[in-house]
């Protein structure tokens, strides 16, 4: 099946202002050092890094470089992390959660040297970050970060005009325009003689390489699956939650606004904030926020218009909303991302549970996963161990464990029999005790598939603000005519007329 979107329906101010990086597809049998699964920021920064240091490296995309989540980013650089670091501390403890600060401080550095050294055109600018929020967050926060040795952290008032509160100044920090930065690293990687193959679905993962969708091998000595949610066989899916996130971008007059970062954790999961040039006379303010469980809720429209509420409240001088997107982050039980050997395996490798700092976990993965193929001591490798034990003690594994839980009992609900359905609109239909995902596309053709997800067996639902069918249990998607866009499922729902015997039995256990 051929896939023309990206991860969701709207447009993107990345995708929007920048050429789609597509390359030929794998048409032959090949043989590398690596093959990496996935060509977003996560997997084109380990290709760029192992190819830099002589492997023999081939990248097969499924849709194109960026298409998946990393087109959908809102691209802060930073080292404050998704969860704060007092809470970081009190699930690692003081020690490994100064190593996972300096880890993020220091990528952002590398980061800024790779954007030198291969002279990558990409709007890279150090600028300064702010942390918002209730007193008592500030006050943890600050006093967690100096705990780590991190001085530079102050407390300061807002740079935002409208808000009278205090802040913390997380200093120097970065943004970049990402799929330039990602078109950079390609051109890198190529020099190295890596080859990119997109349009190119792995459909068949080992421990000695991959076999693609259209039936062509990859043999390789190492398998790198950086398919933000890992489409190989593994049990990590228990160990992060998918939540879908909402972002808008606005034209503001040009320089009202200082050029900052804004991470406002008065309500959490927080809203985020960034500034981008677009014209002479104007900038484009980036917001993002509103997340809920993917899968949990089809309220896109009131979640837009909740954070344009956010926004013009803040920036008074917000002109005209321009784009707006959502996509999707994968938020692990213990706010660290997994990267490193699958579990269980001896030559296959993942990058996942990245939350909303792929950023700079894309360059620890590069340096990580590329230290262990050269069988090399890294000091990170302990923390970020996907095998790690530490994601079954905390308060969050057990409440997204009773999230996800909750949704097989979408098996008992009765969905809508005969239901009116207007174009472009889908739903979840009834026949019998069976599930049915429906999609009446623009020119009235109904499109049907079994609503069950392959992945582990849950009931998708309708997402219309992306117009895809998501899976409220680990998070797989699904398009409207039931191609898969994210994991972990790796093959899209079956047909409604071709519904097979293991669709039958996989609705017999739930
Ligand atoms: C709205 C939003 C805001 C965010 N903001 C920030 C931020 O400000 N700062 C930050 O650091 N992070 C942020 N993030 C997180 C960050 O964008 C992601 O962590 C990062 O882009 C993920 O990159 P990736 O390469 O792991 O995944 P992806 O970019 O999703 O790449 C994976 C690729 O794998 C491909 N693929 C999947 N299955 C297969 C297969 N079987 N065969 C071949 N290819 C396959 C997909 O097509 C996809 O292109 C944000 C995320 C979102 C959604
Ligand atoms: S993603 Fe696991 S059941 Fe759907």
């Amino acid at each position: 099946m051929k896939r023309e979107e990206t991860s969701g329906i709207s447009d993107t101010v990345w995708l929007a202002t920048s050429k789609s990086l597509k390359f030929s597809p794998l048409r032959k049998n090949i043989s590398v050092d690596v093959v990496i699964i996935g060509g977003g920021i996560s997997g084109m920064t380990i290709a760029y890094m192992l190819a830099n240091s002589g492997k023999k490296v081939a990248v097969v995309e499924d849709g194109w470089l960026g298409s998946g989540e990393t087109g959908r980013t809102t691209a802060h650089i930073s080292y404050q992390l998704d969860m704060d670091y007092s809470e970081l501390i009190k699930i690692h403890g003081e020690e490994k959660a100064k190593i996972v600060a300096e880890s993020h401080k220091q990528a952002i550095d590398i980061l800024e040297s790779i954007i030198k050294k291969e002279g990558i055109d990409c709007d890279f600018e150090r600028l300064d970050g702010y942390f918002s929020g209730n007193r008592k967050d500030l006050k943890n926060e600050l006093k967690a970060m100096h705990s780590l040795g991190f001085h530079e952290v102050r407390p300061v008032n807002s740079p935002i005009n409208s808000v009278k509160t205090s802040c913390l100044l997380f200093p120097w920090q970065a943004q970049f325009h990402v799929i330039k930065y990602i078109k950079g690293l390609a051109n890198a990687f190529i020099k190295n003689k890596g080859q990119i193959f997109t349009g190119t679905r792995a459909e068949k993962i080992d421990e000695n390489g991959i076999q693609t969708e259209k039936g062509f091998r990859i043999n390789a000595r190492h398998v790198v699956v950086a398919t933000n949610a890992p489409v190989n066989e593994n049990s990590l899916y228990m160990k992060q939650a998918a939540y879908r996130t909402y972002v808008l971008a606005a034209l503001i007059p040009k320089n009202s606004v200082s050029r900052i970062l804004l991470w406002d954790t008065e309500i959490r999961p927080y809203r985020y904030i960034r500034i981008k040039d677009y014209n002479e006379s104007s900038d484009i303010l980036i917001a993002g926020g509103e997340d809920h469980r993917t899968g949990q809720k089809n309220d896109g429209r009131k979640r837009y218009l909740a954070l344009e509420t956010f926004a013009r409240k803040l920036f008074p001088m917000i002109k005209k909303i321009t784009f707006r997107w959502s996509g999707q982050v994968l938020e692990s039980n213990d706010g660290l991302a997994f990267i490193g050997k699958n579990p269980g395996s001896e030559n296959i490798y993942v990058a996942t549970g990245e939350s909303g700092n792929g950023m700079t976990y894309s360059v620890i993965a590069g340096i990580l996963i590329s230290d262990l193929i050269f069988g090399r001591k890294n000091p990170w490798e302990e923390i970020y161990n996907p095998g790690r034990k530490s994601v079954f003690m905390t308060k969050r594994f057990f409440q997204e464990t009773v999230k996800t839980a909750e949704q097989y009992i979408d098996w008992l609900k009765i969905e809508n029999v005969y239901p009116k359905m207007k174009k472009n609109e889908g739903t979840i239909l009834q026949s019998g005790l069976k599930k049915i995902a429906a999609y009446k596309d623009r020119k009235g053709k109904m499109h049907l598939h079994s609503a069950v997800c392959p992945h582990r067996g849950c009931i998708v639902q309708w997402n219309d603000s992306e117009k895809s069918f998501d899976c409220p249990c680990h998070g797989s998607r699904f398009t409207a005519e039931g191609y898969v866009v994210n994991g972990p499922a790796n093959k899209g729902l079956s047909k409604w007329k071709e519904e097979s015997k293991e669709w039958k039995e996989k609705g017999k256990d739930r």
